[in-house]
């Protein structure tokens, strides 16, 4: 078998979280089932638990500061952002419980190359809390979709998708924790994709 000479996709990662979707990509990649390399973190809310990850693993972290707008970023800062992930090589930007929305600064340096993860199967329930959402509306299933970022909430193309059932007696916290186990599967395995360039 010819070894591979493929380099490894660099891979910027933005959070606000405890970034389980983000330990979960660190974890294949030790495993040795993901050829990818996180460059940089970044979250916008300090002492994010997603910051310690990254610090554990020796990844750099950086807490992006907004003091004046809520659901974006300043464009000033968004491109800010840009720089730091332009700057540490990263090919692939995936939001891993990025709790704003992303503007053109972003989408404009990284056409096609900026993912997220989000806890339904939109376009069912996009927005915040998809899992309460979809207890409230009393459907018989939910999950998780990984897509594409466009400049809508959570409206990109669809890359993939898994299922959970909704089960009697759920919560939103039991709901939420099964939908989890099933992005920390899918999440991974679409990174996987474009480290193996199957996604143009
Ligand atoms: C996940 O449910 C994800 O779908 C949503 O935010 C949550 C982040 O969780 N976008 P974590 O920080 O990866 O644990």
């Amino acid at each position: 078998m010819i070894p591979s000479v493929m380099a490894k996709l660099k891979i910027g990662v933005l959070g606000s979280g405890k970034g389980s979707n983000f330990r979960a990509i660190l974890s294949e990649i030790e495993a040795g089932r993901l050829d990818a390399e996180p460059v940089i973190v970044m979250a916008d809310v300090e002492g994010a638990g997603i910051l310690d990850l990254a610090r554990g693993a020796g990844i750099p972290a950086h807490v992006i500061r907004e003091p004046r707008f809520c659901t974006k970023l300043s464009p000033e800062i968004e491109t800010d952002v840009v720089r730091r992930l332009r700057d540490a090589g990263v090919e692939l930007v995936v939001l891993a419980g990025y709790m704003r929305m992303v503007k053109q600064p972003l989408l404009e340096a990284f056409p096609r190359r900026v993912i997220n993860i989000h806890p339904s199967l939109l376009p069912a329930f996009p927005g915040l809390e998809a899992w309460s959402q979809a207890l409230a509306a009393g459907v018989e299933k939910s999950g998780c979709t990984v897509h594409f970022v466009d400049a809508g909430m959570d409206t990109g193309e669809i890359i993939a998708q898994a299922e959970v059932p909704v089960l009697p007696g759920d919560t939103p916290a039991l709901l939420h924790a099964r939908i989890q186990i099933e992005e920390h599967r899918i999440y991974p395995a679409v990174v996987a994709r474009f480290a193996a360039g199957d996604l143009p």
